[in-house]
């Protein structure tokens, strides 16, 4: 099967195309035929090694997100052969078959597309998770920072069906994008300060992908008894810190500041984000998909073989929402 990995780290030019043999199914994994997968920042970031690069071994394939259609299963399996599953898989996606814990992936519904299914899972756990969705509240004030990126364009579809108010921060280009989204109010983040247009008006809930200062200015837009979600997004947005000490050492502080202002009960709840697995957030978002309630926006879409190209668009391309690479 072609497979997708680097062998050191650095732009878009390490990573290759090379054939390995088919993955062996362990207990409790089935073997997935991938028809999609979809980039997430961390991809780019462990790719450029700006990411905890000394946990890595090389060669590494990158991925997550995973859609695709069942081709082994055990006979006690909840799957049969040629069902379509997506999910969340650690380990790389960006191959021809993956075994995957059967407990990370679910059905796709009918409506709703191997692009689609791909450019979901991360993402929507993600928005899901930072929101924490069943705890929203009709009518809450939710502020979503980078609300044109893969989990800003989900959040703020999930906060406006469970009926917040969202305001959301994008660049001009991007102001019409996140409005058909549902987005009440946009704050454009290049020539605004969000912390000055929210004066007086302080919010319930920010959910912060961008990272950076934002955590510290975002701390002073929330009510007491508000929350924080930092989404570990480890210095703006797509792009990381890079070889920039300063910055990682600048967030480590602000997180800190912030959990010990929660311990001491004089700031409001503070909460990491570290996107998990979850079958049934899972299954409500496939649920969520089928009803056209949650859409993915796919910004582009690049065969495997020109994984090179999908990698520089979603760094420096700008991309609304998400890339997705199609496999097969
Ligand atoms: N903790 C976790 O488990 C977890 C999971 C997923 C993602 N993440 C992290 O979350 C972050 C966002 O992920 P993503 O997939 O949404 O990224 P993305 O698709 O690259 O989106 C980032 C968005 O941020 C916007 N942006 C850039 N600078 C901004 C600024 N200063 N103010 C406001 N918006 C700004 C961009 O819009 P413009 O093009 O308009 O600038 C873009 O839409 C990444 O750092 C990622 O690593 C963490």
């Amino acid at each position: 099967m072609r497979v997708c990995q680097f062998n050191r780290y650095g732009d878009s030019s390490v990573l290759d195309i090379v054939e390995k043999p088919p993955p062996a199914r362990a207990k409790g994994e089935v073997v997935v035929e991938v028809k999609a997968t979809s980039i997430n920042p961390l991809d780019i970031k462990i790719r450029n090694g700006h990411f905890f690069s000394y946990i890595f071994k090389l060669p590494k394939t990158p991925g997550g997100d995973v859609a695709g259609t069942v081709l082994e299963c055990s006979a006690e399996s909840k799957f049969k052969k040629g069902d379509r599953v997506f999910g969340f898989v650690m380990g790389g996606t960006y191959v021809e078959m993956v075994a995957a814990p059967e407990k990370n992936l679910v059905l796709i519904p009918k409506a709703v597309s191997f692009e689609e299914a791909a450019a979901a899972s991360g993402s929507a756990y993600t928005a899901w998770q930072a929101l924490d969705v069943d705890s929203l509240k009709s009518g809450q004030r939710v502020l979503i920072h980078g609300g044109s990126g893969g989990v800003g364009h989900i959040a703020i579809q999930l906060a406006k069906a469970a009926g917040a108010y969202v305001i959301t921060t994008a660049s001009a280009g991007n102001f019409q994008f996140v409005k058909e989204l549902g987005a009440d109010e946009v704050i454009d983040y290049v020539i605004a300060d969000f912390v000055a247009k929210l004066k007086g008006k302080p919010v319930d809930l920010v959910i912060d992908s961008i990272g950076g200062d934002y955590n510290a200015r975002s701390m002073k837009v929330l009510k007491r008894s508000g929350r924080y979600a930092h989404v570990l997004a480890n210095g703006y947005a797509r792009l990381g810190y890079g070889p920039n000490v300063m910055g990682p050492l600048l967030e480590t502080r602000d997180i800190l500041y912030g959990l010990l202002m929660r311990l001491l009960r004089l700031g409001p709840m503070y909460h990491i984000v570290a996107a998990h697995n979850d079958l049934d957030q899972l299954s409500r978002i496939a649920g969520l998909m089928a009803s056209g309630k949650l859409k993915l926006h796919i910004d582009r879409r690049f065969p495997l073989a020109q994984v090179r190209a999908a990698h520089d668009h979603f760094e420096f391309g700008r991309p609304r929402g998400k890339v997705v690479i199609d496999v097969k």
